[in-house]
């Protein structure tokens, strides 16, 4: 038996959150064994990397110190979240994972594609998400989102060029490989974004239930 990993990806405040839990609700619903998870992040110690990540410093965290942070939280998250609930057949709703590094990590803090491929080699094997649902929209417009849920993380403190790299890390990536992404207009307003989401319900029972 083997799960269904899927990603939610994006930047901040396009909604991965809020339709992680919506899209959860509807596959319980369906009767499928479902595991909300986040990265980085999604055991004890990753969450405790996660901090070191986000936490606003005086000390500049050098790009190289900040990537191998984001792969050891993973390690630790595949071992004892990720894969444990795939080999049960779970579906995994993951809210962020390599994408994000490549979007934030490569395209934002300009790090070699290169480098960040041998991690994932090296951390994932050869574990890639089933599917990833990409929710994409206008900088300004994930920033503001963003911004309203009060005080800022240290990525989220990144100017406008920063975001905008990220942006198209992201969308370069999913051009790349149609198979795997699904593309979403998150800057339409929630309903509409949840109505494109509910075909997908259906499509993700069928792949479980095979
Ligand atoms: N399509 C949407 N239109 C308007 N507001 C939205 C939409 N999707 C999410 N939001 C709101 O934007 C904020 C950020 O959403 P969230 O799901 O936390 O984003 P993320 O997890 O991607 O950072 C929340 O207050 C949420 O209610
Ligand atoms: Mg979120």
């Amino acid at each position: 038996m083997s799960g269904l990993f899927i990603t939610l990806e994006g930047p901040e405040g396009a909604g991965k959150s809020t339709n992680r839990d919506y899209l959860a609700g509807h596959l319980r619903d369906r009767g499928l064994d479902v595991l909300l998870t986040r990265e980085p992040g999604g055991t004890p110690l990753a969450e405790r990397i996660r901090e070191l990540l986000l936490a606003p410093s005086d000390e500049k965290m050098d790009a190289d110190t900040e990537l191998l942070l984001v792969f050891a939280a993973r390690a630790q998250h595949l071992a004892e979240v990720i894969r444990p609930a795939l080999a049960r057949g779970a579906v995994v709703l993951c809210d962020r994972f390599t994408d994000a590094t490549y979007a934030y990590q490569g395209g934002g803090r300009g790090l070699g594609v290169e480098r960040i491929a041998t991690l994932e080699r090296f951390v994932q094997g050869g574990l890639q998400p089933d599917l990833t649902l990409l929710f994409d929209l206008p900088v300004e417009v994930g920033l503001s989102r963003a911004a309203a849920r009060g005080r800022l993380d240290r990525f989220e403190q990144e100017g406008q060029a920063f975001f905008e790299a990220v942006r198209q890390a992201y969308l370069d990536r999913a051009k790349a490989d149609p198979q795997r992404y699904r593309l979403i207009d998150a800057a339409q307003p929630l309903v509409a974004v949840q109505q494109s989401l509910d075909g997908l319900v259906a499509q993700i029972v069928e792949r479980v239930r095979g």
